[in-house]
């Protein structure tokens, strides 16, 4: 039996097993790619929690789960008595015994802790107000396949200090590399969370363009993320200058890659030239959720194999 894990920050893994991963993953793409089928989850159910909308994750985790040999079962709020106020803890006990994985997308961090705090399974943080770990490992996996290992690379990161740049910031402390963030005035990373990181690891910008100087990989989301939407109209205003445009790229180091979660509003946070441009590798980094999850999924249940 492998003893039980969660996946709910990107700090819940060491080094050592992220290095595991990102190797593991590469082998499951390889394997993928060459139409052999790999089926170590068989028989295994995954159960999906969405709370917000979703297009990669829910595709992602659901086609990774059926190409291990398993089977993936969705539930959102409105259809299942999690949207009748069933209590957290009371989903975790029952979900957890008619399955053996449960990924969840909610609003507050506090939402996965509670769940995983009950559940007999590991859980997964699919996205939440806070952090977004398994998009981070499909960015790093990314990263690694393009241009070798982060270890001491700089990342730029253009826009909101919101779950992705929170989970960006937890992982240049683990896999030791630097975060250059840049907000609009007012949207800066929280100076409680900011005082997580070293300087070593993490340093703010008033301007984008500076924040773009020399980095390795350039990478922005929306101006407004989900359940925030009623600040939309501010947003708009306050960001207008936070667009990733040529102008940044080309102060970036001269092989600096472009990511960007998705979905993207090219004329918003990015422009359609960096966004659909040759430094621009989000189409394998949204492919790349796919092969990272499975490798996240095959860890999570099965522990370490050796291939
Ligand atoms: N990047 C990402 O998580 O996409 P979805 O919202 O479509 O799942
Ligand atoms: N920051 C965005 C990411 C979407 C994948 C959001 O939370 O809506």
């Amino acid at each position: 039996m492998t003893a039980l894990r969660h996946y709910l920050q990107f700090k819940d893994f060491t080094r050592d097993e992220y290095d595991y991963v990102f190797k593991r993953a590469k082998w499951i793409k390889d394997k993928f790619k060459r139409y052999e089928p790999y089926h170590p989850l068989f028989d295994r159910t995954l159960v999906m929690i969405f709370e917000k909308a979703s297009t990669r994750t829910r595709l992602s985790f659901e086609a990774g789960m059926q190409q291990l040999g398993g089977s993936a079962i969705y539930l959102n709020t409105r259809d299942s008595q999690l949207g009748r106020g069933e209590p957290v803890e009371d989903a975790g006990q029952v979900i957890s015994r008619m399955s053996d994985l449960v990924m969840i997308r909610t609003f507050e961090q506090e939402i996965v802790e509670r769940f995983a705090a009950n559940s007999r399974v590991p859980v997964i943080n699919g996205l939440t107000n806070e952090y977004h770990p398994c998009q981070i490992l499909a960015d790093i996996f990314t990263f690694i396949e393009h241009r070798g290992s982060i270890q001491g690379k700089t990342v730029a990161w253009v826009g909101d200090s919101n779950n992705m740049c929170n989970t960006w910031l937890q992982a240049a402390e683990l896999l030791d590399f630097h975060v250059h963030v840049s907000t609009p005035p007012g949207y800066e990373v929280e100076p409680e969370r900011a005082g997580l990181y070293g300087t070593d690891h993490f340093r703010q910008f008033a301007d984008p363009l500076e924040a773009c100087k020399g980095a390795h990989l350039v990478t922005t989301d929306v101006w407004t993320s989900m359940g925030f939407e009623a600040e939309n109209e501010e947003r708009m205003k306050a960001f207008a200058d936070w667009c990733v445009d040529a102008e940044m790229m080309s102060v970036a180091a001269p092989d600096a890659l472009f990511m960007h979660c998705l979905p993207a509003h090219r004329g918003e946070e990015v422009t359609a030239e960096v966004m659909d441009g040759p430094q621009s590798v989000v189409w394998d980094e949204a492919e790349n959720r796919l092969h990272a999850q499975k490798a996240l999924m095959e860890f999570l249940m099965l522990g370490r194999i050796e291939d």
